[in-house]
């Protein structure tokens, strides 16, 4: 399978595809696949007659000091493995495609990139925004399958296309996980023996909270206050372990019925970045 390159090309080709009133899911990503982008295009053909991936490491995303430089890149394996999953096209575009010339315009976001990973990676949505939107004008697919670990990706990217009327419908899929528990992510690769025998403790820590909120605890200031000191004791840095409110993605210290909650953390082991998520709900 050949990635496909250009606008034109892409543009062509889901018109090709979409013709007899066949529909188009699209998976956007970064590359560097695993079982978690197998999962969304398994998720996506169940949804659409054809289904088109990109693969792209997006500079406007990362910031001065993250690892855009370190971020695996491994074209040739990834178009074999989307040929297997019959994916029917990839479009893997240059920076010089995506970004021909200076970027006048950007999209802001308000409260809803405030906290969680909006509040420590500065201009990480708004680099989201920006591709995100380029390749759905560009693709213009019936779905777009994300993942729910970067549950804050897909909230704000829910809030982009209601308010900027994209025809598109956003579907979610599930975090795929190890045996052990670890969310499965490219970033993974980073970690060493002895930090990838570690880094469960983060999922088990989620599953702690949830079972405490699911047992009537309402007020979880201080439950998550011991398991931030927990992770620390076990050599994890917190960058953050809340209960979020779905709707706004603001820090909650209390469950109340009928809500929706994001139960979200972001750790460092060594130099390595690791996100997971519970969603919650009390009926
Ligand atoms: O989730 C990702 O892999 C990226 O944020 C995305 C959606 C492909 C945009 O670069």
């Amino acid at each position: 399978m050949e990635a496909i390159t250009t606008i034109e090309d892409i543009r062509d080709k889901v018109a090709s595809l979409k013709k007899g009133g066949k529909t188009v899911a699209f998976v956007p990503t970064m590359g560097a696949l695993h079982e978690g982008h197998f999962s969304l295009f398994r998720l996506a053909k169940q949804h659409a007659d054809e289904v088109v991936a990109s693969i792209y490491v997006n500079p406007e995303q990362f910031g001065p000091d993250e690892d855009f430089d370190e971020y695996p890149r491994q074209l040739e394996a990834d178009l074999k493995v989307c040929a297997e999953e019959g994916i029917a096209a990839v479009f893997a575009p240059s920076d010089k495609i995506m970004y021909p010339s200076k970027q006048y315009l950007h999209i802001e976001v308000d409260e809803l990139n405030m906290h969680m990973d909006g509040g420590s990676r500065p201009g990480f949505f708004e680099g989201i925004l920006l591709i995100v939107n380029k390749l759905f004008n560009i693709i213009e697919p019936d779905f777009a399958v994300f993942g729910q670990k970067d549950i804050q990706q897909f909230r704000i990217l829910q809030q982009m296309v209601s308010e900027f009327n994209h025809n598109i419908e956003l579907v979610m899929g599930s975090i795929k996980r190890a045996n052990d528990g670890l969310a499965l992510s490219s970033r993974n690769a980073y970690l060493d023996e002895e930090q990838r025998k570690r880094a469960p403790g983060l999922y088990r820590c989620l599953q702690y909270v949830q079972k405490q909120i699911g047992n009537g605890v309402t007020d979880v200031h201080l439950l998550l206050d011991h398991q931030r000191s927990e992770l620390q004791a076990k050599g994890f840095k917190i960058d953050y372990l809340k209960l979020f409110s779905f709707d706004t993605m603001v820090p909650v210290n209390e469950v109340k019925n009928s809500s929706k909650y994001i139960l979200a953390g972001a750790v460092y082991l060594g130099d390595t970045r690791l996100i997971d998520n519970l969603i919650v709900e009390r009926p």
